[in-house]
């Protein structure tokens, strides 16, 4: 960690580029602050602004790297993935408080999904060591006839700022456990994470050249990396308007890519749920990280005999989350990334009263907060499915409740909607639990839990426009990080 810094500017720490194994400035000397979204006036570091040129030295020393590491066993891979992660569970305390400090999620989530990344190591460690092919009978009886699962080269990663360990963590990991190289590009608003988790694997004794990261802007780094030829494999999460944008130019020179976007994710609440339970798993997937997941509820999709009921409980709830520095003890809602994210969601929340539907609770910025980019959770009562605030992503602390006439409608409107990514139903009827399963257009589906959260061994991804038809983690994350050489292997004539 120590080697990541440069220098200290006014006792601030000035973190380097990570390039063929070296922590350096980036070519054009400039920085960009990273600052604490719960106290706007605390400067968390200073982080390069990389350049084109920066990217190219990246590039070259991944590409240069790819063989050796591509030839490496990969039992000695496993090994180091296994010590980075004991390295890295060495620092949960610190890099968890750290994370908190740049993303502004509550130091328990924090620490917590420090410790998902310590988890993603050692599964893929394992992972790294299980068959990669299989073997199959020929026509030819005496042909051996078998697949390999072989790395692709330089694969280039960028990711989002609200999982800033645990995102980088799920696709560098599996990336580097099956023989690839890696140019990583770091969210700007979260890049001390990065930083945390590339010296982690650098300290384990990965090869140099084999991980490299270059922070800056999507412009100036994120582009010439999605661009370059060398570069053949792009896994990224964010945005639906970036990620479709990244898909265009990658896919038209030939590279593999893998796209993480948007949800606007549905709980449904049959009249039977147990409704304590209910309430308290929807607002945890709605507020929770103050709601900026891709996997957050934000479609209480409620049958109406029960959705006033559900709805005032739901407030009573809400306003009683202790909203405040996400380092303190006792807070449960920490602020918004950013003052234009806190903004975006306070003028969504006005737009929406604005057209009439009912503000039940919330939606305020607090003055008492005012350094930081606060707003209070928010509750909306009978939103119009087709509405803005019914089919949009808010990613932000904000809930609307849909009431509905059972099952079947409650289906329905959870799937009229572009994204697809997570679902959950509150019931005790096996049978609708069942139908719900079959009939809803959804990657990750949840019955009687939240719509967020995810185990780093199976497979993570969604339907329609929240995802590219690929998924990550699990297993599945060989799929996208290898490609298939099948081999039959006959011997010589006899003499
Ligand atoms: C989770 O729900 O714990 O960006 C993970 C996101 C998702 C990850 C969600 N790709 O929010």
């Amino acid at each position: 960690m120590s080697k990541a810094i440069l220098q200290e500017k006014d006792g601030i720490p000035v973190y380097g580029n990570f390039i063929n194994g070296e922590w350096k400035a980036g070519s054009g000397g400039e920085t960009f602050e990273n600052r604490n979204p719960a106290k706007a006036s605390e400067i968390i570091g200073h982080f390069q602004s990389g350049s084109a040129e920066d990217v190219e030295a990246a590039i070259s020393a991944a590409e240069d790297a790819k063989r050796a590491w591509a030839e490496t066993s990969a039992i000695t891979r496993a090994n180091i993935l296994y010590k980075a992660s004991e390295i890295l569970a060495s620092r949960m305390n610190q890099v968890g408080r750290d994370l908190t400090r740049e993303e502004g999620k509550t130091l328990k989530e924090g620490i917590g999904e420090t410790g998902r990344s310590v988890q993603i190591l050692r599964y893929f460690a394992g992972e790294a060591q299980q068959p990669n092919g299989e073997h199959y009978p020929s026509a030819n009886p005496t042909t051996m006839l078998y697949t390999m699962q072989e790395p692709l080269g330089v694969v280039g990663i960028i990711t989002p700022w609200n999982f800033p360990i645990a995102i980088p963590a799920w696709k560098i990991v599996p990336a580097l456990a099956f023989g690839n190289t890696v140019v990583f590009k770091p969210a700007s608003a979260t890049p001390l994470c990065a930083v945390h988790l590339v010296s982690a694997l650098e300290e384990a004794g990965l090869p140099a050249g084999v991980l490299n990261m270059v922070t800056g802007s999507a412009g100036t780094v994120g582009d010439p990396i999605v661009r370059d030829d060398r570069v053949v494999a792009i896994s990224f999460t964010g945005s639906n308007e970036v990620g479709l944008d990244i898909k265009q130019v990658a896919s038209a020179r030939g590279a593999k890519v893998q796209l993480e976007m948007g949800g606007k994710n549905p709980a449904i609440v049959l009249a039977d749920a147990d409704l304590d339970h209910a309430v308290t798993q929807v607002i945890n997937g709605a507020m929770m990280s103050t709601g900026q997941k891709c996997t957050a509820t934000s479609r209480a999709i409620v049958d109406r005999s029960i959705a006033a009921e559900l709805t005032e409980r739901l407030s009573k709830r809400i306003g009683d989350l202790k909203v405040g520095d996400p380092l303190a003890d006792g807070t449960i809602i920490g602020p918004l990334i950013d003052e234009r994210s806190a903004e975006r969601v306070a003028g969504e929340i006005a737009r929406a009263q604005g057209e009439g539907v009912a503000l039940v609770t919330g939606g305020e910025r607090p003055a008492s907060l005012a350094d930081g980019h606060f707003v209070t959770p928010a509750l909306f009562a009978d939103v119009a499915p087709q509405s803005r605030l019914g089919q949009e992503e808010m990613f932000g602390p904000l809930l609307g409740v849909i009431p509905v006439d059972g099952v079947d409608e409650a289906i329905d409107v959870a799937n009229k909607i572009r994204f697809g990514l997570s679902a959950s139903l509150f019931t005790r009827d096996l049978g609708r639990a069942l139908q719900f399963v079959r009939q809803i257009h959804a990657g990750i589906v949840h019955v009687n839990s939240e719509t967020a959260g995810a185990e780093p061994h199976v497979p993570f991804g969604g339907y329609k426009g929240s995802s590219s038809y690929s998924r990550e983690q699990g297993k599945a994350a060989r799929d996208f990080y290898t490609q298939i050489k099948t081999v039959y292997l006959d011997p010589p004539p006899e003499a």
